[in-house]
């Protein structure tokens, strides 16, 4: 309500509001959520809610007239079409040098995510958060994640065998031909679910490739673990639709916080301002950022401090496709969740998903998202003629992760006397370069923040998101995301209210 007093405000409903909601709710905290997406609980006028990653429709992209698929072609032909404009679920949004991925709507980047659950190795983790100790980390705040996402490891028996994954197989097969290390990957699907989905006795979901526009059945999002948790508390409220524009000191103390009400058009119908006494900003690594740099260039929140804006990465993530021979077959039933990396970070600074290409047909095509050593880093700065947030990202600076790329499936195209696919992301294009799936970034932990994420210059601003870690997470970056959070939240509900 206009005029209201709230003792936390989160804005965004991801993977680090949603560890900091549950905390603070369980303190005894009141906690409101403002998440600018959607709620996500309501089916659509085909009964699901989510649609299905081959047929978008208007639910599949945030404020799009036309679909921006990251795999842009098949076999030639575009595969972009015409939506009509609406609060969708999936941000692909552009910057000048680089596409960065995002779910919009309440659970973030879980409602769209491949949901593979991915802890780093532990002599990795000093390079990911240098300021952090290992021992917390691996001890306690890595197992409090996992647990709370109910992350859990694909029945072995089960995968040799199932159809779904013989893609999965074959990258198994490749990778361990040219001498890589082949890892499973642990996820948050629902196991059960997906072999009764195999066994033809429930609707199929990952086995109907339900993944890029969301999940209808047996993904574990943040709606199903921690958000169900938070507001089983009786303490959060959530409210979808509203985006957060304004974070300023107020007189009587504390923070106003200024709210637009959306329609799904994307049309602003109300804007709102809401006092809190504590901003925890989780609003993704370029969500937190774009507001942070803005409130700090336009005088609203002068005293961040220089590091705002700064050390934000794409992961190094980068996308390949290679053309198997017809023995080599990767099956027309794939599951859209992953299982299977190939980790050769240590020799070649890779770890690449061995990735589903759920299209329904026989492909012969192993596909790849690659996360890979990449040492650039760019920074947001507010650009007052366009009134707008820009990225300083080149396209260019992809080139490392594609050289490191290149060592692990180089050797495996040589070995199997395979070729790279040249058809996916263009015409006669091989990298998918132009993306990123895992933003990282912008607000890093002990620069823009002190060791626990509360921004320096204002007493009660927290960030607790993504925009923490500098750039890279060696793996993909979930697990990390939410066990910083949940470290961060513990010190600060201990020290600080
Ligand atoms: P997250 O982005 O989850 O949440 C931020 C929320 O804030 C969003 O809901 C957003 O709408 C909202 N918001 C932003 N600005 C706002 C404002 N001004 N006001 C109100 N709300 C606002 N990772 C992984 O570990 N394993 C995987 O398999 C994958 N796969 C994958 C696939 C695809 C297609 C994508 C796009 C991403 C992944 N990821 C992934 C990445 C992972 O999903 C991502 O790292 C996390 O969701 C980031 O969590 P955060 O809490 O930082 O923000």
């Amino acid at each position: 309500a206009p005029g209201a007093h709230v003792p936390a405000l989160v804005i965004g409903t991801g993977y680090g509001g949603s560890v900091a909601a549950l905390r603070l709710a369980r303190a005894g905290v009141d906690v409101h959520m403002v998440e600018m997406g959607m709620a996500w609980d309501t089916p659509g006028p085909d009964g699901k809610i989510f649609a299905n990653t081959t047929r978008p429709d208007h639910r599949s992209f945030w404020l799009r007239t036309r679909t921006k698929q990251p795999l842009s072609n098949f076999l030639g032909f575009p595969l972009d079409k015409d939506v009509p404009r609406y609060t969708g679920i999936l941000d692909a949004e552009e910057f000048g040098g680089i596409t960065v991925y995002q779910g919009r709507g309440v659970g973030g980047g879980s409602l769209v995510n491949g949901g593979m659950a991915v802890t780093p190795r532990r002599e990795n983790f000093p390079a990911v958060l240098p300021t952090v100790d290992p021992a917390e980390m691996y001890d306690v705040y890595y197992p409090r994640a996992n647990a709370g996402l109910e992350v859990a490891d694909v029945d072995q028996g089960w995968w040799e065998s199932a159809a779904c994954y013989q893609y999965a197989r074959v990258g198994r097969k490749h990778a361990e031909r040219s001498g890589f290390p082949f890892v499973f990957v642990p996820n948050v699907y629902d196991w059960d679910y997906m072999e009764q989905e195999a066994a033809g006795a429930v609707p199929a979901s990952a086995l109907d490739g339900e993944v890029l526009f969301g999940n209808n059945h047996g993904k574990k999002s943040l709606q199903k673990t921690y958000l169900a948790r938070a507001v089983a508390t009786g303490r959060v409220a959530v409210s979808p639709l509203h985006r957060v524009t304004s974070v300023a000191p107020a007189p009587g103390g504390g923070y106003r916080v200024l709210v637009e009400r959306l329609d799904t058009t994307g049309a602003v119908t109300a804007t709102t301002a809401v006092t809190a006494d504590r901003v925890f900003f989780a609003a993704g690594s370029v969500g937190t950022s774009k507001l942070l740099t803005r409130l700090k260039a336009t005088g609203v929140l002068p005293a961040l401090n220089d590091e705002t804006g700064k050390g934000w990465g794409d992961n190094g993530n980068v996308m390949c496709g290679r053309a198997n021979h017809m023995w080599d077959a990767t099956g027309s039933l794939q599951s859209a969740m992953p299982t299977a990396g190939i980790d050769n970070w240590a020799a070649g600074g890779v770890f690449a998903e061995v990735a589903p290409l759920p299209t329904g047909i026989e492909t012969y095509a192993s596909f790849y998202l690659s996360i890979t050593r990449n040492p650039h880093r760019a920074a947001f700065s507010w650009n007052a003629a366009a009134g707008r947030v820009d990225l300083d990202w080149q396209t260019v600076w992809k080139q490392p992760s594609i050289a490191a790329a290149r060592t692990v499936f180089d050797k495996i195209n040589t070995k199997e006397g395979t070729i790279y696919r040249t058809d996916l992301f263009g015409s006669c294009k091989i990298w998918g370069d132009h993306l990123t799936y895992h933003p990282l970034g912008g607000a890093v932990l002990d620069r823009a923040t002190d060791n626990h994420g509360r921004l320096h210059g204002y007493r009660g601003l927290y960030v607790i998101d993504g925009a923490l870690i500098p750039g890279n997470a060696s793996v993909n970056p979930f697990v990390t995301i939410t066990a910083l959070a949940e470290r961060n939240i513990e010190e600060i509900i201990a020290k600080d209210l």
